[in-house]
């Protein structure tokens, strides 16, 4: 397992005597500072005190200021970063992952190595001291993240500098707990970081067989399981949704099955992710613009492949099943074709009105072979529909299904995280809109609710009497705007927090 190259620790007690480059102090809108100054030494108290009513600094958020520790005060820090915190009654936990982010870049830029970072050393607006905490060690790990490796030689030439360290006061903690929660943020932030990877690299990088390769490699690292249906295999289980689906590609299709059983007799969760590789739309081809974001049409697929590896690298004692439909949709003569019908796995035949509807295609066979691991709770993630771009927006994914419970511990895990879900109604009027004059059902549901009949879809093909959630994460899978710190532009890996989060608090 290779380590972060930012490590993070807890201090506990006496952080004014040990070695570090600087101390990272926040500063609420109105230039007050957090209480914990008072314990930073008469010296350092006086000169940020003195700064703050002079104005230099007001506390608004996003303000950063670094002073240096007057010297010959018998100080190992020599510098402070004072670091706004705005309004304190609108800090939310998600204000100190950004926090965390802002802190490493800023210390990156400032050419430091080591940071102690005081803000947990208060609680903030009712947030725990080891809260902060985590939320900071988890924004400054998902925010250094870079996707650079497409990059040339000359430009790694110039590497950034790179924040080695970065601590956390705490006061009378036990410091083994909170540093196995540390340990544990580390591990759930390489999953995103995975499922970062995976979803931003290009269509030609990465194709059906590159994501089986991939499930490969963690099978070999990891206490997974890993097995690839393709070619005849699947043409003998029937799984016509995914052959078609992949059939105008040069690249085959195939499904990826990771089992991870770790958790005796304690039930078992599938979780289930759309991976087209590129949705180019197929037949019923996309416009050109922004088309090349459907590379990120995998990233369904790469939440499961982030999940899976951090759940085993966290050694929880569950039993998880990822189950990934993997292909490639192009336009070509060996194509399907709108009008087309096929028959799934499950036997349900199935009109292809428009081959861009591809995502529940497979996502029928997959949810099929996923019942076969006779799941208690089965979860998918898939970036299936524009409707939900335009209903969400990119800061809630959609949240569907047929069971209230589930649902409402997976937003309680949204909300712990910061990776909201917002439910829409599955109301049985909606399957209306897919029923077929030639076949079973059509995989478009026209222009009404076009999120809510995507799920309808793929609710025939999960028995009703199985748990299951649908999370639509087409408008939450990329962030093109780069404005959260901890988000960089592109994959935002989201579902893996979610998802740990989940297991975490359920214990499956
Ligand atoms: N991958 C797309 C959905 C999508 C669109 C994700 C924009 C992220 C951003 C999916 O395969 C698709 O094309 N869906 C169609 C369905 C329609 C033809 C019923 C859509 O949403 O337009
Ligand atoms: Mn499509
Ligand atoms: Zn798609």
């Amino acid at each position: 397992m290779s380590e972060s190259q930012l490590k993070m620790d807890v201090v506990v007690g006496d952080f004014v005597a040990r070695e570090t480059d600087v101390w990272v102090i926040g500063v609420y809108q109105g230039g007050e500072p957090q209480a914990a100054l008072s314990r930073c030494g008469e010296v350092v108290e006086r000169e940020v005190r003195r700064v703050l009513k002079s104005g230099w600094m007001r506390g608004e958020s996003g303000e950063q200021l670094f002073l240096s520790v007057p010297g010959g005060c018998g100080l190992v820090v020599d510098r402070l970063l004072l670091i706004g915190l705005g309004k304190r009654e609108s800090l939310t936990v998600e204000s100190f992952r950004g926090l965390g982010a802002s802190v490493v870049k800023a210390c990156e830029k400032g050419g430091m190595d080591r940071v102690i970072c005081l803000l947990s050393l208060d609680s903030h607006q009712g947030i725990a001291p080891n809260r902060v905490m985590e939320a900071m060690a988890e924004g400054g790990w998902l925010g250094s993240y870079r996707f650079d490796r497409l990059q040339s030689v000359s430009k790694k030439e110039a590497p950034r500098h790179r924040l080695k360290r970065m601590e956390f006061v705490l006061s009378g903690a036990k410091a083994e707990g909170e540093r196995k929660r540390l340990i544990q943020v580390e591990r759930i932030v390489r999953g995103v970081s995975l499922a970062r990877d995976l979803a931003n690299l290009p269509g030609n990088l990465l194709s059906p067989d590159g994501l089986a390769r991939k499930a490969r490699e963690l099978a070999e690292r990891l206490p997974i399981k890993t097995t690839i249906l393709s070619g005849a295999v699947l043409v003998q289980k029937g799984m016509n949704g995914i052959l078609a689906v992949g059939q105008g590609s040069v690249n085959p299709p195939c499904l990826i099955v990771m089992e991870y059983r770790k958790g005796g007799d304690r039930p078992t969760l599938a979780v289930v992710g759309k991976a087209v590789t590129f949705d180019s739309g197929g037949i019923s081809l996309k416009p050109g613009a922004k088309m090349e974001e459907m590379k990120f049409d995998m990233s369904g697929g790469a939440a499961v492949f982030g999940f899976m590896q951090a759940i085993a690298e966290m050694n929880l004692p569950i039993n998880v099943v990822g189950v990934v439909p993997a292909a490639e949709n192009m336009p070509s003569g060996a194509a399907q074709r709108p009008g087309d019908v096929i028959k799934t796995a499950k036997g349900v035949y199935v009109e292809v009105i428009n081959t861009d509807a591809e995502g529940r295609l497979i996502l029928a066979d997959a949810l099929h072979h996923a019942a076969s691991f006779d799941p208690d709770v089965i979860i998918d993630l898939a970036t299936l529909t524009g409707a939900c771009v335009v209903a969400l927006g990119e800061h809630a994914t959609g949240l569907m299904g047929n069971n209230e419970g589930l649902q409402k511990k997976l937003r309680k895990a949204g909300e712990y995280c910061g990776e909201r879900l917002w439910p829409l109604p599955m109301f049985p009027e909606y399957q209306e809109q897919i029923k077929s004059v030639v076949a079973d059902i059509k995989n478009v549901g026209g222009r009404e609710a076009g999120t809510i009949t995507a799920a309808c879809f793929l609710s025939r093909f999960v028995e009703d009497s199985r748990a299951w959630a649908h999370l639509d994460i087409a408008g939450t899978a990329y962030d093109g705007s780069g404005t959260r710190a901890h988000v960089p532009k592109g994959a935002v890996g989201v579902g893996v927090r979610l998802l740990c989060r989940y297991v975490l608090a359920e214990r499956m």
